[in-house]
């Protein structure tokens, strides 16, 4: 049990939370605080936890001897090392690897940006935080303006990032049996109705939990929805191409001037750098780049010195394909085996299609525990997970299925995963399914 859960925390979140909306949303106990929490346990010194919990990315050797060879570099050289730490830079972002990206990605996929079409922040977490407070809630004229994740499940970190909190919905995926075990999510385009409150959509792709990849199509649908009302969609692009490219289907990238794409350097092996990056209009730019500026003054600059070089000559490129695409691949091969050896046939389980990034969504159908006992009781066994219930929020209606699933990262080394899935055969076993 982490300290959320402690009874004295309670009480000072209780304390808070009588002032503002601001500390009632963001000092209450939350999934991704929970999740955070655990995986900081996990990489104390001695744990023994086997850590499927988080989304720190794996680490990769030839990746990590990569990011000593720039540090090597940035001492040899001039004014690398000073250029990273010793000034406060523009709100929008260090312009040179502004300018560095909008090329990449023009070259990549002709989209024709501007240094005025890009904006650095501490983390795309802290760019969505301000994007979806900038979008969404309660106006100056008194409507709501709603902020719709079209295919629920979704990222358990959007969850608490709008300050009003009933500005947020979602629509429940559609599922599809694709294979013995194995399931796809889908938008419910037939449902899919974008009432005039809603100001604007967010999807993640590829999609955190689930690891699905949302079609080409499925993109182009939203895309024209949204164009259609003027209102944005954002598409959080944290483990897709061209960087770091943890996609095992092909999808083509997508930008338009209503899109607003989110990126970051955390999945290419560098989370503890915060560096965020969004692709979008020049008037999202400067409005986020006038938040950042009230909320963090300048964004880190060290994630943006040692990477950008690296822009420059494309080995970014190589790196994402060569290097981190299929080392991920790799490891879900391993992690999809030992889950199927574990499970066998004595109960029924569904896993997401692994399209993209590094988790497994499973589905137990009839569990008859709640995901989040399931949690619990993993966890007094040294096994960290996450219950999918957090995954589910802004629903209508209440759905069986949101206490039916877990994600697994298969991020951590094969021997962990192995005996993590184990012991969690093992739960299920004893718990059994209705
Ligand atoms: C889908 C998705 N979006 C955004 C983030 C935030 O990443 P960061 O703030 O490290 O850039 C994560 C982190 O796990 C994620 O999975």
């Amino acid at each position: 049990m982490n300290w959320w859960y402690n009874r004295i925390e309670i009480r000072i979140w209780e304390c808070f939370m009588k002032y503002t909306q601001f500390a009632k949303r963001l000092t209450k106990m939350t999934g991704i605080g929970s999740l955070m929490e655990d995986m900081g346990a996990a990489v104390q010194e001695g744990s023994a936890t086997r850590m499927l919990g988080g989304g720190n990315p794996a680490l990769i050797p030839e990746v990590n001897a990569l990011w000593r060879r720039r540090i090597e570099e940035m001492l040899a050289k001039g004014t690398e090392l000073e250029e990273a730490l010793t000034y406060y830079d523009s709100p929008q972002g260090k312009r040179s690897f502004i300018d560095a990206l909008a090329g990449l990605l023009n070259d990549e996929f002709n989209w024709n940006l501007g240094a005025e079409n890009i904006a650095i922040t501490n983390g795309s977490q802290t760019a969505l935080f301000m994007l979806f407070n900038i979008l969404a809630g309660t106006g100056e004229d008194g409507a709501v303006r709603r902020l719709l994740f079209p295919m629920s499940p979704e990222y358990i970190g959007y969850a608490d990032q709008l300050l009003d909190g009933d500005a947020m919905c979602s629509l429940p995926a559609t599922i599809e049996e694709t294979r013995p075990h194995f399931f796809k999510y889908h938008v419910d385009f037939n449902s899919l109705a974008i009432g005039e409150e809603v100001s604007a959509l967010c999807v993640s792709r590829p999609t955190n939990p689930t690891g699905n990849v949302l079609t080409d199509e499925e993109i182009r649908k939203l895309s024209r929805l949204s164009a259609n009302r003027d209102i944005p969609l954002i598409i959080d692009n944290a483990y897709g191409a061209p960087f770091p490219n943890i996609l095992f289907k092909s999808a083509n990238a997508y930008w338009d001037s209503h899109i607003i794409l989110s990126m970051s350097l955390s999945k290419l092996g560098l989370p503890a750098l915060r560096t965020g990056i969004i692709v979008a209009s020049r008037e999202i730019i400067s409005a986020l780049s006038a938040c950042n500026a009230v909320v963090s003054l300048a964004n880190v600059s060290f994630g943006q010195v040692l990477v950008k070089p690296l822009i420059d000559s494309k080995e970014i490129l190589a790196v994402s394909r060569n290097l981190i695409r299929p080392f991920y691949q790799q490891r879900l091969a391993l992690a999809l085996e030992a889950l199927q050896e574990a499970f066998g046939n004595d109960f029924l389980y569904f896993i997401h299609e692994p399209e993209g990034a590094f988790f497994l969504w499973l589905w137990f159908p009839g569990l008859s525990i709640s995901s989040m006992e399931l949690y619990e009781r993993l966890k007094r066994r040294g096994v960290v997970v996450v219950s999918g219930h957090y995954f589910f929020y802004g629903l209508d209606c209440p759905w069986e299925h949101t206490h039916e699933c877990l994600r697994l990262s298969y991020a951590p080394a094969p021997e962990q995963f192995r005996e993590a899935v184990e012991i969690i055969a093992d739960e299920i076993r004893r718990a059994g399914i209705r």
